[in-house]
């Protein structure tokens, strides 16, 4: 057999080995009751696996309810949402994807409406709530200022990373994804834009990685050995006196050290109003920074939408996986599209084989 492209090369992490190096970006559906998913998460994330990704992650998944972006966001707080996830998780697998969830909590940016309904706060009188934050700024002038975190809530989301990791595992989670990106909880504590606490959890750059480190190490801690975890983080802010490619090298050599087995590298969301070099693979450098300078695998994501320039991104060392999102949606199909542009040998599902020529 002659030698797979890269991006069908399959990846061995820790016990779980992914068929290839297409990875679903996490994408919120914003379409859940109760934080449960439902038929929709099992067509939208089956569909994908059906498609030949290599792994599918889950959508930003809140580890309490607050943290939820949207009051229709998926949860990991309850059982009843582990019943649900796993209904989910048992198709992709079956598939032959690995499943992977990304848990997460949005911090100030929480309790807003679904994009197609405008993305405004969601007040208390239809279902939201007040957000949380390191500090008690707004996003903007239309959201609400976060309560400020006290020492002992910020203990106890710690707690509530570690209780959804265990779930997620009990549910037949590969992989989780926390996230530490896009102007979320874990985020607004690492930029100084964002955090302006004056307490163990805020000002020097040590502290402000506190409260993501501490999350880190007690989720790599409730989290089997033998799993995969990964940690998305915005590797620039893109705006001056933001959070840098050289915080994320040295954040990403903390992560190493925890355990951490991968970074997702995305950018962006602490502010509005950034100016960020958008165009095909614009974040595709960022990984390769943080590959190349903290030593640890990374994932890039961002306008990959070719095969070629996926395989491009892996050849070239920039990272050793893709993410890719919008096209997925656009094509639940691509990988299997992108192993015949390249030439490589893959599995199709069986009911689909009469297509396959
Ligand atoms: C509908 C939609 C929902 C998204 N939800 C999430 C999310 O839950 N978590 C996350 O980290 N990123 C989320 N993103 C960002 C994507 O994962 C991805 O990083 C971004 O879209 C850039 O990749 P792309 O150019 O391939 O779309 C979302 C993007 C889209 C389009």
């Amino acid at each position: 057999m002659t030698a797979q492209p890269h991006l069908f090369t399959p990846l061995k992490i820790r016990e779980v080995e992914f068929r290839n190096r297409v990875f679903v970006s996490p994408m919120c559906q914003y379409s859940s009751a109760d934080g449960c998913p439902n038929d929709w998460h099992l067509v939208h994330l089956g569909s994908r696996a059906v498609g030949g990704a290599g792994l599918v992650i889950v959508e930003a998944t809140a580890v309490s309810p607050e943290g939820r972006i949207s009051p229709a966001d998926l949860g990991m707080w309850n059982d009843a949402q582990v019943e649900a996830h796993s209904r989910v998780v048992r198709f992709i697998k079956e598939q032959g994807a690995a499943a992977g969830v990304q848990i997460a909590h949005a911090g100030r940016k929480a309790s807003t409406a679904a994009p197609w309904d405008g993305g405004g706060h969601v007040d208390a009188a239809h279902g939201g709530w007040t957000p949380v934050g390191p500090s008690p700024v707004a996003f903007g002038p239309e959201f609400p200022a976060p309560h400020e975190l006290t020492e002992a809530e910020i203990a106890r989301l710690v707690d509530a990373f570690a209780v959804a990791a265990r779930r997620a595992h009990r549910a037949g989670f590969d992989v989780v994804e926390i996230h530490a990106a896009h102007g979320y909880l874990l985020h607004e504590f690492l930029s100084p834009l964002t955090n302006q606490r004056t307490d163990q959890y805020g000002g020097s750059f040590e502290n402000r990685l506190r409260f993501p480190l501490a999350v880190v190490s007690r989720v790599r801690e409730a989290w089997p050995a033998t799993q995969p975890l990964f940690v998305r983080i915005s590797a620039t802010d893109w705006v001056d006196g933001g959070w840098t490619v050289f915080d994320s090298v040295e954040l990403a050599r903390r992560l190493k050290a925890l355990g951490v087995d991968l970074v997702d590298c995305s950018s962006a969301g602490a502010v509005a109003g950034a100016r960020i070099p958008v165009g095909p693979g614009y974040q595709a450098p960022l990984a390769a920074t943080v590959r190349n300078e903290a030593g640890i695998p990374t994932g890039a994501v961002g306008m990959v939408t070719s095969a070629e320039q996926a395989e491009q991104i892996l050849a070239t060392g920039q990272a050793d996986a893709v993410l890719l999102a919008r096209e997925l949606l656009r094509n639940p199909y691509w990988p299997l599209m992108a192993a015949r542009r390249l030439g490589a040998t893959v599995e199709w599902p069986r009911q689909y084989l009469r297509a396959r020529r």
